[in-house]
């Protein structure tokens, strides 16, 4: 009998925590890491890291993968890039719990960012069952999405819920919490979300503090007004008594630039005052979301400023998918914004759309942040989505890290592990040590690259050569196997 499944042999390990990498062997008996060290003894299988960095699985904190772990659980475009926990329910935005009302709705209000779904379950906890049942090839953990669980009770109804509906949306979180949320999230520019007001969040969130999840938000603002919209999140999480996460932090917009100098400023000072306060950020300049949304925000005037391009379509203007829509515009020979007008008409409001929004100035010093942590906000949508969906994990250590020096090796890893993990109550995750769950990625830092573009996004990244999820081989020398390992991870 060998004494373990798998070691990792002869590898720089980077363990997560932020601490130097150091010439060790990782040591994997069923799903656990039995050692970290010199190992001596048998395996039936080992992986010679020679020159490899070998780090815990890296943690997409913000994700939009709710229907794809299902429609799609070999997430190909996560495993290859060493992703072995997903968090989903970002944004507000979700797949449950869905009564008959919301399964309408979901179509054309939800699936421009999640992807199609029929969603056959009910519950929160049916949905997590669901996960389990798919198999999935990464792990997943999730929020409860305040935006579901709002239209679900009212619709599209603006303005405070009444006291008999805020109790039914109580009762929506509580459900999902119970079933192992992780928290619950917002996403205020989004219908219905942006119908909510602050003492309704702060209502619910309470219901998430009795559990000890945590209130993650895209915020109302993240242009010009983005100060305020940072001040509503931290006030409803100390309201409430739950930490507070700033989902995929940026000042938008040319007239907002320089505004993230100011922003984590003041969450320094939030931290200060004791308050539990971090971000999660895409190393891009782009962002991406649905064009409806988009352009009930900032009409016309938004994308004859901004230069954008289409991601994904429905229906028939899928010739259009991967272009700026100044160009498409003008191939119509139509101002941009009946343009846009005419795609959200021809398409039922499917279409997604890619904005060069931010500057790389503020790109960088968010990332820099020692309190930022990485997460993709990846759009699973057909067509030509955002390439951060496939290549975010890469792209951080390979800009950030190599090219640009803005962080160090060891800090890039640890704000895709130990700190989503910590943060996410992710148990026995995002760290190599003895007795934490055997997920692990071994790429070469010399060669890891974001391979994915505007205009060929499907593109796995280079330099990720082994993956390993709940112990399991899920990719080996650089291609995904059949290994389908993940869970569902339930707030213990
Ligand atoms: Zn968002
Ligand atoms: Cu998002």
């Amino acid at each position: 009998m060998p004494d373990y499944d798998l070691i990792i042999r002869n590898g720089n390990v980077i363990d997560g925590t932020g601490a130097p990498g150091h010439a060790a062997d990782v040591a994997i008996k069923g799903d656990r890491i039995e050692n970290v060290g010199a190992a001596s003894g048998t395996a039936k299988r080992e992986i010679d890291a020679r020159g490899l960095a070998v780090a815990p699985g890296f943690i997409d904190v913000h994700t939009h993968d709710d229907a794809a772990v299902v429609r799609d659980p070999r997430v190909d475009f996560k495993i290859m890039q060493g992703v072995t926990t997903d968090v989903a329910g970002n944004c507000g935005a979700g797949v449950a719990p869905a009564n008959d009302a919301f399964r309408l709705y979901y179509a054309a209000g939800f699936a421009p960012i999640l992807g199609e779904s029929s969603l056959p379950w009910s519950t929160t906890a049916e949905f997590f069952a669901a996960v389990d049942e798919a198999h999935p090839a990464c792990n997943v953990a999730a929020y409860v999405p305040h935006g579901v669980v709002r239209y679900n009770v009212v619709g599209l109804n603006k303005g405070a819920p009444s006291d008999d509906e805020l109790q039914r949306m109580r009762e929506l979180v509580e459900e999902g919490m119970q079933a192992g949320a992780i928290g619950m999230s917002s996403g205020l520019v989004y219908l219905p979300g942006s119908n909510a007001e602050t003492p309704e969040l702060i209502e619910l969130a309470k219901v998430v503090a009795k559990h000890g999840g945590i209130y993650t938000s895209h915020i109302r603002n993240e242009g010009d007004g983005v100060l305020a919209a940072v001040a509503e999140a931290i006030t409803i999480g100390e309201a409430a008594g739950c930490p507070v996460q700033i989902s995929h932090h940026k000042s938008a917009g040319p007239t907002a630039k320089g505004l993230t100098k100011q922003s984590l400023r003041f969450l320094a000072e939030a931290r200060a005052r004791g308050i539990d306060v971090t971000v999660d950020v895409y190393p891009y300049t782009a962002s991406s979301s649905a064009l409806a949304a988009m352009f009930r925000i900032g009409r016309e005037q938004v994308f004859e400023a901004i230069p954008s391009i289409i991601a994904s379509v429905k229906y028939e203007h899928e010739k259009y998918e991967g272009k700026y829509i100044s160009d498409i515009a003008a191939e119509l020979g139509m101002p941009i914004g009946d343009t846009v007008r005419k795609l959200l008409h021809d398409e039922e409001n499917s279409p997604s759309v890619i904005m060069f929004i931010m500057d790389e100035e503020d790109v960088r010093r968010v990332v820099a942040d020692e309190h930022a942590m990485i997460g993709s906000d990846g759009l699973p949508s057909e067509g030509k989505p955002h390439p951060r969906l496939y290549g975010t994990m890469a792209r951080t250590i390979q800009r950030y890290v190599r090219e640009e020096g803005v962080i160090t090796l060891e800090d890039a890893v640890r704000k895709m592990t130990s700190l989503p993990a910590r943060k996410h109550l992710l148990k026995d995750r995002g760290e190599l040590r003895p007795g934490a769950f055997a997920d692990v990625v071994v790429f070469n830092p010399e060669t890891i690259a974001d391979v994915a573009t505007y205009a060929e996004p499907r593109q796995y990244p280079a330099g990720i050569e082994y993956v390993v999820v709940n112990g399991a081989v899920a990719v080996d020398q650089g291609r995904q196997t059949d290994a389908r390992a993940g869970r569902m991870l339930r707030r213990a």
